[in-house]
């Protein structure tokens, strides 16, 4: 049996909790927040034996295989290394870190200790994205020219989630100094990760990012809405592809949606997760001339959450691991520098 803790009791750790109970051999053993009320309440809705406020008591105290660093941006380094010190595999939330240094601190540490590592780019979840992969590498589409991507959120317009006006969850997302780097590292991380593990490498990028008004002053309480809100990058793909990523938390309409369209030389892919997680459309041969596309059903994918058991259980090491989570920070790393300066920048 694999004993499991999350620290870090809030929004995302209720999915930790679910998709490791659905795992056999594996066992959540305790929950840790600096809200010593939240990790109680958690602990106590998801049958967790022991509930912490103490991170390094509870390292001590409890016998413990893995920790699930589900806590803000900002801490996901210093609370994974510390973990890492005391012989402790980590899934950790996304974006790794706070940048590619910090990143690589961790790739580091946990090599050093010999652990498993992985970050919970969630949406590798999807089957539809790994068919892509097979398919772009496999040579079925030609050579990738274009790529039109987008991760679309709506919660600074929609209340569906919670209003982030009293919402402390969505507030300090919008605060650099709370930790967050906006919504490039909060879902353009995951679009990155998602495009490039499809088509390849990003070589060069120029962004163009922006934190539109929300209050008079920018400011709410203890919260500075400094932190952008909307991301457009173009980039180049190491093969030569040009393609463009948006991101932004103002796409009405819609609560959380992820398309991509790749094309090629001989044909076309394109999903909508919005519609289907295991499904997605091609174009190609004689459908290429009346522009027809056909559905393909993906085999399905087991999720992070499983492989990363199986990972402590075989002692080998799947994906996305921190090594992919720094180079994915790298990438965002140059759009904050691309932003900065106006200009293409190389990754
Ligand atoms: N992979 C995904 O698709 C996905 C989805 C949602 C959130 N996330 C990530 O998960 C992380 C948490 O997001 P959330 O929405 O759950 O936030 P949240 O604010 O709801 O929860 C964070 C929790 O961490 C606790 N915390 C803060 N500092 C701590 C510390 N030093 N030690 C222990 N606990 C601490 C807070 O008290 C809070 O309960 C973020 O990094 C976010 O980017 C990932």
């Amino acid at each position: 049996m694999i004993h499991l803790a999350i620290v870090g009791t809030g929004g995302i750790a209720g999915s930790h909790a679910t998709s490791f109970s659905k795992i056999p051999g594996c066992k959540i053993v305790a929950g840790c927040d600096v809200d010593e009320a939240r990790a109680a309440a958690f602990c106590s809705t998801h049958s967790i034996p022991r509930s912490y406020s103490n991170l390094e008591l509870m390292l001590k105290e409890c016998r413990i295989d893995a920790v699930i660093n589900a806590t803000p941006d900002r801490f996901h380094a210093p609370i994974s290394i510390q973990a890492i010190r005391a012989g402790k595999h980590v899934l950790c939330e996304k974006p790794l870190a706070m940048n590619y240094a910090e990143a690589m601190t961790m790739v580091k540490a946990a090599k050093s200790k010999g652990v498993i590592n992985m970050v919970n780019l969630s949406y590798r979840n999807a089957a539809a994205i790994h068919k892509a992969h097979q398919l772009i590498s496999s040579g079925k589409l030609g050579t990738v020219v274009h790529v039109d991507a987008s991760y679309l959120q709506s919660w600074l317009v929609s209340t569906e989630w919670g209003d982030w006006r009293t919402k402390p969850a969505l507030t300090w997302r919008l605060s650099t100094r709370h930790g967050s780097t906006g919504v490039l590292g909060d879902i353009g991380i995951h679009l990155v990760d998602f495009v490039s593990y499809a088509v390849g490498g990003v070589k060069t990028v120029n962004a163009h990012l922006k934190t539109f008004t929300k209050i008079k002053g920018e400011k709410l309480g203890e919260y500075t809405l400094d932190a952008n809100d909307t991301a457009l990058m173009q980039v180049e793909f190491e093969n030569g592809a040009l393609g463009t990523l948006q991101v932004t938390r103002w796409g009405t309409g819609h609560l959380n949606t992820v398309q991509l369209l790749v094309c090629g030389t001989k044909g076309a892919l394109r999903m909508n997760l919005d519609k289907s997680y295991d499904k997605l459309e091609i174009s190609t041969g004689k459908d290429l001339n009346p522009g027809k596309w056909k559905e393909i059903k993906c085999p399905k994918t087991p999720s992070i959450a499983a492989r990363f058991i199986k990972s402590i259980r075989t002692g080998i090491n799947d994906q996305p691991d921190f090594k992919r989570g720094a180079e994915v920070q790298k990438v965002l790393d140059a759009c904050f520098a691309s932003d900065a300066k106006g200009k293409r920048v190389s990754v």
